[in-house]
């Protein structure tokens, strides 16, 4: 008898994927003066380069970058840049061409500026009338955010597929870290094949410690049923009297539209801060063969530790 292999059909995000990336970024001052700090790099590459991969990897075929006045080179990252590639070739520099290629070859890169700091759900609003017709749904990823390893949106991506509307994904955090996300207030779905999908019976944005319905914060990823452009331009002013994305969820969810989540138990870096974007470079140079043993010496001699 001959047997018939299963494969687990992969189902990719959709077609457009939406990083915000018009922000000050005045946690860095001074370096955000003059360099936006989706550039900054994470040992040598801009976080929103890896933003873009994982999105590409996902099957995203096309980035809109949400961008504000000053910050073209966020999008000039994304442009082949002939003149170097030519040089780094004459000088027969091939791994640097490669890195250099990588950027502007994983998808489609396009922007639209957002002309005020009306806050993240105003930046996911300006890009509606880019989509096309045909377009149910979005990705949207917070360049400040890196979830690992990646997948998480692929496995999003299958549950809106399944149970429709639209699907995010959470962390767990400490209840003296609550405040700084939008929190779900979640129950657990009876069918649900994987204990890590959480149905969502409402989401607050940054709520104290003692009002938050729960400690699953949302993690920068979110997989949105394109009604969410409607709800944005029905919600008022929230927190910090910008148009917050949580509340158009919240607002979709009392509507009747189905929300889960993914609950990510790998590891997520924060780049919005320079605490947490330290982190993330440490932990990314540490798995490199160039720069990781040498700071794994340092590290232990510099910390007084000894090596294990
Ligand atoms: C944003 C969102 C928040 C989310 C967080 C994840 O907040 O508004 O809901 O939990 O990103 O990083 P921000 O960090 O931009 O203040």
């Amino acid at each position: 008898m001959v047997c018939a292999m299963t494969t687990q059909a992969q189902v990719p995000i959709p077609r457009t994927a939406v990083v915000p990336a018009a922000g000050m970024g005045t946690r860095f001052l001074p370096a955000t003066k003059t360099v936006p700090k989706e550039l900054l790099p994470v040992v040598d590459t801009p976080g929103i380069e890896l933003v873009a991969a994982e999105a590409a990897e996902a099957g995203g075929q096309r980035l809109i970058i949400v961008t504000s006045e000053g910050k073209d080179g966020v999008v000039a990252h994304f442009v082949q840049d002939l003149i170097l590639e030519g040089k780094l070739e004459a000088r027969g520099k091939h791994v640097m061409l490669e890195k250099v290629r990588r950027a502007p070859g994983l998808l489609k890169v396009e922007s639209v500026v957002q002309s005020e700091p009306l806050g993240l759900g105003h930046a996911v609003g300006c890009v509606e009338d880019k989509l096309d017709d045909d377009e149910d749904a979005i990705a949207v990823l917070l360049p400040d955010d890196l979830v690992l390893p990646t997948g998480v949106l692929e496995t999003m991506s299958k549950v809106r597929a399944k149970r429709g509307g639209s699907v995010l994904c959470a962390i767990e955090v400490k209840p003296e870290e609550v405040s700084a996300y939008g929190v779900f207030d979640v129950e657990v779905v009876p069918d649900a094949a994987n204990p890590n999908v959480l149905k969502v019976l409402g989401m607050v944005e940054k709520p104290k410690a003692e009002d938050a319905p729960s400690l699953y914060a949302a993690a920068g990823r979110y997989v949105l049923d394109r009604k969410i452009f409607d709800a944005l331009r029905r919600v008022k002013k929230g927190v910090g009297g910008e148009i917050q994305l949580t509340d158009a969820i919240a607002l979709l969810i009392e509507e009747g539209h189905p929300v889960h989540v993914v609950v990510h138990r790998g590891s997520r870096h924060d780049l919005g801060n320079p605490g947490g974007y330290l982190k993330a470079a440490v932990d990314f140079a540490l798995e490199r063969d160039d720069y990781g043993p040498e700071l794994r010496r340092w590290l232990v001699e510099r910390l007084g530790l000894s090596e294990r």
